[in-house]
């Protein structure tokens, strides 16, 4: 077996500062292994800032990306009990991402790496979310000799972030075919939009889908665009227009509105809190509907048995839920892996295994952040 490696893992791809001091070894073979400790896990959000606005203004993510960065490396190092000199390698989001934030994260580890004389290894974004799922180990305590819980290949990948919903066949660390994905908004976006349509408060994926527990999910007919599509791409922007059209323009509120008296068209503030929680529980179904259904019909294409899902909208415990439910009636073989809630959403320890996976080390001189990069390049 060879020798551990101690990654230290950047990334600042939107309003997130994340910095991990990860130990991670490998046996060799993609299904043995076992080990990865997390030895360090800092998150700098500039979330409050974010609600305040109603969203994330680019320029002011990357200004909270300055103040933070440093501060937010320095406690990774410190809480892993670690010095520069510990460390095997530097890994950073490379893109994509907004370019204000990614420069901040690619040229301070640039900086680092050279004057501390490391190896540096550039991550895509996309690809990093994944590797959330090569830390379930470390967090369910499973220790090295006990059977391994991460993916082995094949496996179809879910990647349901704010900017991406993508399905990939992964047939080992590196090698993957695209099989689709949105061909305008990505689920998170469409949460986000909807939300904002609902009046709810930044982040706006995690307040629908609070709010939805409450309602109703088939209250309001929504469309689920592309359903019946033969491929494996996704659309979500007419899903929020429906909804926008909904609030605005259509049906009426079925109470008769407390000051005019009769039903009247609804907006987010003439809606009843049941209303609301009515349309946030629909919202949720249709969305969560389209992404499952994709997701079965490409485990059935491709013949495989695992499932993993990443990015911030895998925390959704709705599909979750239906993706367990579709997915183990036609193969009680069939493993999900979905990482906790705390690494679904942007972290640096994903950043740290994925490098260590797919470790293609970079001239510190040469590495740009890239806004664009997408999982072909
Ligand atoms: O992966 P992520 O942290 O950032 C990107 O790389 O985009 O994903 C953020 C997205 C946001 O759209 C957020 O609303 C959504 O994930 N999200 C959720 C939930 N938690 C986060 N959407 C639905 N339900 C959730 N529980
Ligand atoms: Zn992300």
């Amino acid at each position: 077996m060879k020798k551990p490696k101690i990654i230290l893992g950047i990334e600042t791809s939107c309003d997130e500062t994340a910095a991990a001091v990860c130990k991670i070894s490998s046996c060799g073979e993609p299904s043995a292994d076992k080990g990865v400790q997390i030895l360090s896990n800092i998150v700098a959000s500039s979330a409050d800032l974010q609600a305040k606005y109603g969203g994330i203004i680019p320029e002011q993510a990357a200004r909270e990306q300055l103040k933070s960065i440093i501060p937010v490396i320095e406690e990774s190092l410190r809480k892993a009990q670690c010095k520069s000199g510990d460390l095997d390698a530097i890994a950073v989001t490379q893109g994509p991402g907004l370019i204000g934030s990614l420069l901040v994260g690619v040229e301070t580890a640039k900086t680092l790496a050279t004057i501390w004389n490391k190896s540096l290894i550039p991550v895509n974004h996309l690809l990093g979310h994944f590797y959330a799922n090569w830390a379930i180990n470390h967090l369910l305590g499973v220790k090295a000799h006990l059977e391994s819980v991460v993916p082995s290949f094949p496996y179809i990948g879910l990647l349901v972030s704010g900017g991406h919903t993508d399905l990939i066949l992964f047939t080992n660390h590196g090698k993957f075919k695209y099989l689709g994905g949105t061909r305008d908004d990505a689920a998170g976006e469409c949460f986000d939009k909807c939300a904002r349509l609902l009046d709810l408060p930044y982040p706006g994926g995690p307040n629908l889908s609070k709010l939805a527990e409450k309602g109703n999910p088939k209250a309001f007919k929504l469309p689920r665009p592309m359903l019946d599509s033969k491929d494996l791409d996704f659309s979500f922007s007419g899903l929020k227009t429906a909804v926008y059209n909904l609030i605005m323009t259509g049906p009426v509120t079925r109470q008769p509105h407390k000051k005019y008296g009769a039903p009247r068209p609804m907006s987010p503030v003439s809606m009843s809190i049941q209303n609301k929680a009515d349309l946030a529980a629909s919202i949720e179904d249709a969305i969560t509907d389209v992404l499952v259904e994709k997701t079965v019909r490409a485990i059935q294409t491709y013949h495989v048995d695992q499932l993993i899902v990443a990015g911030g909208v895998a925390a959704n415990k709705i599909l979750t839920k239906k993706l367990n439910q579709s997915i183990s009636e036609f193969s009680p073989r069939a493993r999900i892996f979905i990482p906790p809630p705390l690494l679904c959403t942007d972290n640096a320890v994903s950043t740290a295994i994925c490098a260590f996976y797919n470790s293609k080390t970079i001239d510190p001189l040469k590495l740009q952040a890239n806004p664009n990069l997408s999982l072909s390049s």
